[in-house]
């Protein structure tokens, strides 16, 4: 018997009921109820009676107060999902109605229905949140960021490695995306030729489920599934944010944790990305005008509401050591935040991108740059507790005694603050 999902209605006019129940009956596979509440607080009052999984809620003139609902909504019934349905009117332009969904999923929007509501897009927001396929409702994969305010400095290095320690750990339930929309290196960082890569993906959002975008992806001999980056700069211009939005929303459902890797400016995708992550990691070299430059990142970050406690510092020594050199004290000092994980210079790590093998698979333990990322790796998958990690072992190299105990406190503030010596 397949379940009965509960779709609650907000709208004032009862036209949303009318198009959903007509959407439902070219829904095959699913079986969903609807019921209405014909304002806010009147659907508020409902699902803190009766939980629905889908609460579907009509955009109105007033964006705040749609906005102020998702919220209520997610402190009083937090299993159920948000989703906003709007028509082309809603909006003056493009740019408006981009900007209105920027908020609103920073508000707890889950999903988005263009109207008059399609069979597609009801059966893709059935499915995303069925408590019987896919992660129940609550339980969403946690999403990671690496980025950075200037290009070279390490984020596609340190996001494939922490990708494929993930993946190791937890196979098939890691998705990397590459985000580097134009210049984006991860596949061939790997040493993989994708069939498919985030463009089909974008192209392909009318019927995207979780099905197929695991198809999109190109699995890795890790264990970690690679979503590629488009194959050149005019398929890549063609996505936008709110592709990504939904794509990375998506992701959340289908796997345990999604890494992204990005391009070093802070635009609307950018900004999108910040907003779903989980963790945005910020790479800075030690470097005085880099480090300069990245003060204005971290103000940026400020600017745009990123949590504070969603940011990791990660001092990559991308260059060789030098006399001189700034301290992550030092760095810390200048940015005004502790430096979270130092990742120190290694050499073989052009060895590794010749050879598409990443370094932490080459050289898991006698390496400071693998212990940094393995580190990284491992707060990451504290976000999500309960899951048991593959016990498995590198190939190759031997694990040496007390390996893991070299993981060291780098000496500045914070408690769970954590580098490598
Ligand atoms: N810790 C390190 N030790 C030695 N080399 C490093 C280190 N980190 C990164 N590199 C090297 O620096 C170069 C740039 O790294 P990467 O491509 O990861 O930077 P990026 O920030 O992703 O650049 P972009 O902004 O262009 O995407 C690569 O050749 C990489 O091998
Ligand atoms: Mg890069």
């Amino acid at each position: 018997m397949k379940e009965i999902q509960q779709i609650l209605v907000v709208e004032r006019s009862g036209q949303i009921e009318a198009e959903l129940q007509t959407a439902l009956q070219a829904v095959r596979g699913r079986r969903a109820s609807t019921r209405t509440c014909r304002s806010l607080r009147e659907g508020i009052e409902d699902s803190r009676v009766q939980v629905p999984d889908v609460v579907v809620v009509e955009l109105g003139r007033d964006l705040e107060e749609v906005r102020a609902f998702a919220e209520e909504m997610a402190a009083v019934a937090p299993e159920a999902a948000v989703a906003v349905a709007y028509g082309r009117s809603a909006f003056e332009d493009e740019g408006a109605e981009g900007d209105a969904l920027i908020r609103l999923t920073r508000s707890g929007v889950r999903d988005f229905l263009r109207r008059p509501v399609s069979s597609a897009d009801l059966r893709q927001l059935l499915d995303r949140c069925s408590r019987g396929g896919g992660p129940p409702p609550g339980s969403i994969g946690i999403l990671v960021s690496f980025m950075s305010n200037k290009g070279g400095v390490g984020k596609s290095t340190i996001a494939v490695n922490t990708a494929v320690e993930l993946g190791r750990r937890f196979p098939g339930r890691v998705i990397l995306i590459d985000c580097s929309l134009q210049h984006g290196i991860c596949a061939s960082m790997l040493n993989m030729k994708p069939e498919r890569t985030i463009s089909d993906t974008a192209r392909e959002l009318g019927r995207l489920d979780e099905t197929l975008l695991r198809q999109h992806t190109t699995p890795h001999d890790s264990g970690l599934h690679v979503l590629a980056a488009p194959p050149g700069i005019i398929a890549a211009s063609e996505i936008d944010e709110k592709d990504v939005s939904r794509i990375l929303g998506l992701a959340r459902r289908a796997y345990d944790y999604v890494v992204v890797d990005t391009f070093p400016t802070v635009d609307a995708i950018a900004i999108c990305i910040l907003d779903m992550s989980d963790r945005v990691h910020v790479v800075v070299q030690p470097i005085v005008p880099l480090v300069l430059g990245a003060v204005g990142m971290f103000a940026a970050l400020e600017g745009l509401g990123v949590p504070k406690s969603t940011i990791r510092v990660v001092m990559n020594r991308g260059v060789r050591p030098f006399a001189g050199e700034l301290d992550a004290t030092m760095v810390g000092a200048r940015l005004g935040m502790a430096v979270d994980y130092i990742v120190p210079f290694e050499r073989r790590l052009a060895v590794a991108l010749n050879s598409g093998t990443p370094h932490i698979l080459r050289h898991p333990w006698r390496s400071g740059f693998s212990r940094a990322v393995r580190s990284i790796a491992e707060r990451i998958s504290e976000l999500k507790p309960g899951i048991r990690a593959r016990a498995v072992t590198y190939g190759g190299e031997e694990q040496p005694e007390g390996e893991e105990e070299r993981t060291v406190l780098v000496p500045s503030t914070g408690s769970e603050r954590e580098g490598t010596a």
